[in-house]
């Protein structure tokens, strides 16, 4: 959540949304219940968290971008724009959920310290994002082709991909008891991954001329087509999901 990247919400629901279609079995390790308070970290377009609202609980949903939020008070959720290390909630929610964002914050330790001080005594915290080895085929491309043009400056890698054993150490150095921790890798299918580029790391290019944008991905794209591409299954990219469920012990 912390980073440039710009988010296009139209986009984003037509090229995306297997971000969320795959995220039903986290809202199963959530499994929240009847009026429960329950906070939605970076909920992009507010589908999950209509989902855990089918199981009556009242949810609130935060996200960093504009658009985003916007999206998901559309579909009824009371949402604001807040990031992950800047929550202002204290001893408010049963459990916190969050889906493919974490791996967006660098500062994990104080998104960590906001997630405790936000949740009641006992209260849990579920999540699942990029961890170690996600989408190594891409950013080791991205790298190769920041190293080839020099003209481009340094390739800033926005992404935190953490290890399970040091996210459970940074949970445990925080207050939290770690029931479950798990790396998954799963391989997810994508559709032509000039989408994905324009859709997650815009931010990455940001600074290039509208021509060095366009070179930038037609070069990935090539590069990555023999590596992650194939008649029968299309893209298909190297995702690695960390999945966890922490409880607040304090
Ligand atoms: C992910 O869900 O793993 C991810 C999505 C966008 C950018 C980087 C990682």
């Amino acid at each position: 959540m912390s980073n440039t990247n710009q988010w296009n919400a139209d986009k984003y629901k037509k090229h995306a949304d297997f971000v969320s279609n795959l995220a039903f079995p986290v809202v199963e390790l959530l499994n929240p219940q009847a009026n429960e308070k329950i906070l939605d970290l970076g909920c992009g377009d507010g589908t999950l968290a209509v989902e855990i609202e089918k199981f009556n609980a009242k949810v609130i949903a935060v996200d960093l971008s504009e658009s985003m939020v916007q999206k998901t008070k559309e579909k009824g959720i009371e949402a604001f724009v807040m990031s992950a290390t800047d929550l202002t909630f204290e001893n408010e929610f049963d459990a916190i959920f969050s889906n493919a964002v974490l791996h967006w914050v660098k500062e994990d330790e104080k998104a960590i310290k906001k997630i405790s001080k936000s949740l009641k005594a006992n209260g849990r915290f579920v999540a699942e994002f990029g961890g170690y080895g996600n989408i190594k085929f891409l950013t080791d491309v991205m790298e190769e082709v920041f190293n080839k043009h020099q003209e481009f400056g340094n390739f800033n890698n926005p992404w935190n991909f953490p290890k399970d054993s040091d996210y459970k150490q940074l949970l445990e150095n925080n207050d939290f008891k770690v029931e479950y921790i798990e790396l998954i890798p799963r391989p997810t299918k994508i559709d032509d991954i000039s989408n994905w580029l324009d859709i997650f790391a815009n931010g990455i290019i940001s600074h290039l001329t509208n021509e060095q944008q366009v070179q930038f991905k037609q070069e990935i794209r090539e590069i990555l087509k023999p590596k992650i591409y194939s008649e029968k299954d299309g893209w298909v990219a190297d995702y690695v999901r960390l999945r966890l469920k922490a409880y607040k012990t304090v």
